[in-house]
């Protein structure tokens, strides 16, 4: 009886603190400054977020949680926020699915198993000894899609092979009868690596392999893994931490990007064929996390990176969703494509045709440009806020063949084959901008922050063909 007493107070103080929580949202929510405010990309209703979560579909409608600190623009012990949506486009809001205890809610991964979505996750401990933390993996499990309760028996997988206490951001998918997971971690002499893991129930697992390990150079720590499968090949995606810069690469605090290899499930060993590449050139993405529905492979990031300035924050929320994108694999690289239901977005045509140099084309708070140009002659699109600021430079180099994104003077650059398409699609939101070439051989995603509206002028020595639309609100 004492013990049915004490979990039944033990669950309503949960409860309690949900409720109080979701109202505090909603209070703080009402003070928050607009300016910046997100028209279609998901952001925290309020607070900071950072990594995706738990990207899953499940009874009919795509699920995404969120590394969440509802208190302050700035990350601090980890919620996890969630989001629901139909087709990746439209999202509304449901209520903070995990709050920390003594530990904090760190990143991970969601399946559906009997019924249930079962989230698996990284426990992050403070500790008073050296070096101070301890991640552990942990369940949740939900009926519904809305209300999660912590496993009981948690952790499931208490501790590293190496005992290494960076051990996180479970991914874990079903093949054949098991379930298998990848998670971050290092060596002992602080080389990145991935570890898989099988299991029959989820509860139990067994240590398989380490399917990647840096040699030194691909960074210290290899944080947020993903492994699938893409047209016959196996994809390990990450973000490593700690890759010094080489030229036009690397020039972000941390990168994402893949290696695309072959795998086997009997001899559980990852073969890689073509080495590690960026996945999206831009100045802020992180974090990636994909799934698989329909046939289709489907990624999503954060729109963000670790220790740069969030110029929002002091208008009461941090951080961002890129938008949700397909994958596809041609030859050696994955192409990444807007998903299809973007182009449901777009509200008012606000110009179709010729686009002569120094002419400008004004928008609202949002904008998708499609623009052609002859690649054998430059281009450049100044692209500003309408009373200034969010100046960047998008230019095409034919000399050198690169793609240049020039955000006041921080340049991200790459050499750009297109494969077919030669059009640049142009994504503007309120602070935003994510440019994608041709079928999506390069893509860039960057934060900037204009003041008032979008500005775009034609600054090539050439007359351009765009088309662009006003793009309507998709998020609360
Ligand atoms: C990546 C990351 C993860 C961790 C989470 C904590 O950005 O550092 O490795 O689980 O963020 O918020």
């Amino acid at each position: 009886v004492l013990l049915t007493l004490f979990a039944t107070v033990h669950k309503s103080k949960k409860g309690d603190a949900k409720a109080e929580l979701e109202a505090y949202i909603e209070e703080k929510k009402a003070e928050i400054n607009p300016r910046y405010r997100l028209h279609y990309h998901v952001a925290p209703p309020v607070g900071w977020m950072n990594d995706p979560n738990g990207f899953s579909y499940y009874k009919g409608e795509y699920h995404l949680f969120y590394q969440f600190y509802p208190y302050e623009s700035k990350w601090g012990p980890m919620h996890w926020g969630h989001v629901v949506s139909p087709n990746l486009v439209d999202w509304r809001p449901l209520p903070t699915a995990l709050l920390p205890e003594e530990e904090m809610c760190f990143s991970g991964s969601a399946v559906v198993k009997d019924d249930s979505l079962v989230l698996m996750y990284t426990d992050h401990e403070i500790t008073d000894v050296e070096p101070f933390f301890n991640e552990t993996q942990y369940l949740a499990f939900s009926d519904d899609g809305v209300v999660f309760e912590k496993y009981e028996g948690n952790p499931v997988l208490p501790s590293a092979p190496n005992g290494n206490p960076d051990f996180r951001d479970p991914k874990v998918w079903k093949h054949g009868d098991h379930w298998y997971v990848v998670l971050g971690s290092k060596t002992d002499d602080d080389r990145g690596r991935v570890l898989l893991y099988r299991s029959l129930d989820l509860i139990s697992w067994e240590f398989l392999s380490v399917i990647g390990e840096s040699t030194g150079e691909m960074g210290y720590m290899w944080e947020c893994p993903d492994f699938f499968k893409l047209k016959g090949k196996h994809i390990l995606l990450m973000s490593p931490q700690g890759m010094t810069p080489q030229g036009d690469r690397y020039k972000n605090t941390h990168q994402t990007g893949y290696i695309i290899g072959s795998f086997n499930y009997e001899t559980i060993e990852f073969v890689p064929e073509v080495s590690f590449q960026e996945i999206d050139f831009g100045h802020d993405f992180y974090a990636t996390q994909t799934t698989e529905e329909d046939g289709n492979r489907y990624l999503i990031a954060w729109f963000g990176m670790w220790d740069v300035p969030y110029p929002e924050d002091v208008d009461g929320w941090a951080g961002a969703m890129t938008i949700f994108r397909e994958l596809d694999l041609v030859g050696n690289r994955i192409l990444m494509k807007p998903v299809e239901a973007m182009t449901s977005l777009r509200e008012e045509t606000v110009w179709d045709g010729k686009l002569a140099e120094n002419d400008v084309i004004q928008l609202d708070k949002t904008g998708e440009l499609l623009v052609t140009g002859d690649l054998s002659q430059n281009i450049e699109l100044e692209i500003k806020g309408s009373n200034g600021g969010g100046q960047v430079s998008l230019r095409w180099d034919p000399q050198v063949r690169k793609v240049v994104v020039d955000r006041e003077g921080d340049v991200r650059q790459v050499e750009w084959l297109p494969l077919g398409s030669e059009v640049w699609r142009i994504f503007l939101d309120a602070s935003s901008l994510e440019l994608f070439c041709g079928e999506g051989e390069v893509v860039f995603s960057t934060r900037v922050y204009p003041d008032g509206n979008w500005q775009v002028t034609n600054l090539s020595p050439q007359t351009l063909d765009v088309v662009a639309y006003k793009l309507r609100r998709s998020v609360p």
